[in-house]
């Protein structure tokens, strides 16, 4: 029954909700059969991020991007190592982090100053802009330089977005990962406090677009350093782009992956 339930709201993504009552139980079952360890913890502490989003009285489909990063990012769970989110507002995500990474180090950035009441024993806090140069400073102390994940959840603002991927690049260990969520709400607006900001760059999906679109042909006879479009990048540009190994697109985000 409920699973028709979701798949009803599935199909009209956009705002339907219906009334669950105390059904929270079920569909926690329904989001583990689904076989994603990570988007159950995130149903469970309800960030948006998960396929699924329960508040008291109601239900949404929501981004859905777990399931994505659990594909991903299984095979490093146990390991040790600095997970940065920029954007805390409930905490949700921070807390799924800190159940499916248990030797992991969480790194919450906001600009409010309230986000600190999520700190924990291994949850810490910095209240700052993601983009700017002060704050890579404070986690690059923290993180002793290497965070093996970075994601940027803060304001989706397309130029905050790509400041931020510019600016904290460097800190992303060997092999490790930088994603960018919700690459859609820079051309819609979606948060009221940020609209004179939103179409201050070129979306941030069409830019990753182009870093990846630059060829690596033929590499002894034709270096990518020769190609046209390499050489017409900014020095700090061509350097993202050669230690660039893999961007994976997913509906409303991307992951970049840094060369091992
Ligand atoms: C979408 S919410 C984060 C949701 C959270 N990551 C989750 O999944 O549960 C966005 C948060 O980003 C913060 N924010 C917006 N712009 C920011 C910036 N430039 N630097 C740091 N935080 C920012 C807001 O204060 C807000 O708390």
């Amino acid at each position: 029954m409920f699973k028709k339930v979701l798949s009803y709201i599935a199909s009209r993504w956009g705002g339907h909700y219906i009334d669950i009552g105390d059904t929270k139980a079920k569909i926690e079952r329904i989001v583990s059969e689904q076989g994603s360890i990570l988007d159950k913890y995130g149903f469970l502490e309800n960030t948006d991020k998960s396929s699924v989003i329960a508040g008291n009285t109601r239900i949404s489909m929501s981004h859905d991007y777990l399931r994505h990063y659990d594909f991903l990012f299984h095979s490093f769970r146990a390991e040790k190592f600095s997970l940065i989110e920029f954007g805390c507002a409930e905490g949700g995500s921070l807390r799924t982090w800190e159940k499916y990474f248990p030797s992991a180090q969480i790194y919450g950035v906001d600009l409010d100053e309230n986000a600190k009441r999520h700190e924990t024993e291994r949850i810490h806090i910095v209240i700052g802009d993601a983009t700017s140069t002060e704050t890579f400073e404070t986690l690059k102390a923290s993180t002793g330089g290497n965070a093996f994940i970075i994601l940027d959840d803060a304001s989706h603002a397309w130029g905050d977005q790509r400041r931020s991927f510019e600016l904290f690049w460097d800190l992303v260990s060997p092999g490790g990962f930088y994603v960018v969520e919700d690459l859609e709400c820079g051309c819609l607006g979606a948060f009221p406090a940020y609209p004179p900001k939103v179409l201050d760059s070129q979306p941030f999906s069409e830019y990753m677009h182009d870093l990846s679109k630059i060829l690596r042909w033929a590499p002894d006879r034709n270096p990518e350093e020769n190609s046209y479009h390499f050489k017409h990048l900014p020095k700090n540009i061509q350097k993202i782009k050669r230690e660039m190994d893999m961007c994976v697109f997913v509906p409303g985000a991307i992951i970049v992956r840094k060369k091992p």
